[in-house]
């Protein structure tokens, strides 16, 4: 097993230095990110996660460097070299090599690159216990339903939260509750799970679209709609989402302890897992054709 990285139009090893000082990625943060989870070898919801990746390069007038076809066949050769199973697929597209200027460059040079991973596992005991969360006021842009590279206040949350003895941050906006820094919320109260709307305001998560239409399969209502921090703190239960993390419940939210008896949370992170199983189960069992995603 090995980790795998690919850079413009080769396969690198992971601690070459092939980014160059003029890619605008490195010099404006110009461009998009993925990430997908694979479980026993199988990049999960891949289709979902190609979908968004279009809808983030459309956002920011970026175009890929390669087709969703050829981008699906690049994920499975870097699974395939690394010999994973439990990995994380980390893609990012910059606007490419140019000399420093804002404007775009004339000629469209984007740049794909690609890491394979070990996926890192969230414990039975973290998953059982729950997080503690920090929240904290919104200063990002307005556009975070494009998964842009520009995450420098969310790496300054998330380093707030850990700073606090968090594990996560989540962002509200003059107290309207919005997701975490890299995952997002839900709330469940008198047997209602409630998520901030699909606006603009908030990455679209593939996680959360899942969970929803889980919940809805076990007759559990889902409203999208918006929630203050003190229903936050005085939820029932609460839980955020994301491709690695996949739902974790929450033990704290600031100073307020939240409930320990998590029986919806508990359900849907049994049916995500049987999700995952489903899939991969479906898929390995066409082992022979090359289209392993889904
Ligand atoms: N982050 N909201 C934000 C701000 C995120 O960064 C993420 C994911 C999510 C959840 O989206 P999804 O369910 O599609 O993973 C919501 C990833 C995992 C990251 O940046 O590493």
């Amino acid at each position: 097993m090995q980790e795998i990285a690919f850079y413009n139009d080769q396969f690198v090893d992971m601690n070459e230095k092939v980014v160059p000082i003029q890619e605008r990625g490195h010099q404006f943060g110009d461009g998009i990110y993925e990430v997908i989870r694979v479980y026993h070898g199988v990049p999960f919801y891949l289709d979902a996660h190609m979908q968004r990746l279009k809808k983030s390069a459309a956002a920011i007038e970026l175009q890929l460097p390669f087709s969703v076809a050829e981008i699906k066949e690049l994920c499975m050769e870097g699974l395939r070299r690394s010999d994973m199973e439990e990995a994380e697929i980390y893609m990012q597209i910059t606007r490419g090599i140019h000399s420093r200027q804002h404007h775009y460059p004339d000629q469209p040079n984007s740049v794909f690159s690609m890491t394979v991973r070990r996926a890192k596992i969230i414990s039975s005991q973290v998953r059982t216990e729950g997080i503690n969360v920090l929240t904290v006021e919104d200063d990002r842009w307005k556009k975070c339903y494009i998964k842009s590279l520009n995450l420098l206040p969310n790496v300054m949350a998330k380093q707030k939260a850990i700073t606090n003895g968090c594990q996560e941050a989540v962002y509200h906006d003059n107290g309207i509750v919005k997701e975490g820094c890299s995952s997002n919320l839900f709330i469940v109260k008198n047997g209602v799970l409630a998520t901030y709307p699909a606006l603009d305001g908030i990455l679209h998560g593939i996680t959360r679209q899942i969970v929803m239409e889980l919940a809805k399969e076990r007759n559990i209502k889902v409203v999208e709609k918006t929630f203050t921090l003190d229903d936050l703190k005085q939820a029932d239960e609460a839980f955020v989402t994301s491709t690695n993390m996949e739902i974790v419940p929450l033990k704290q939210v600031d100073e307020d302890i939240l409930p320990t008896e998590r029986p919806i949370s508990n359900q849907l992170i049994k049916a995500y897992q049987r999700k995952v199983l489903e899939k991969v189960t479906s898929l390995t069992s066409k082992i022979t054709t090359t289209k392993l995603y889904f």
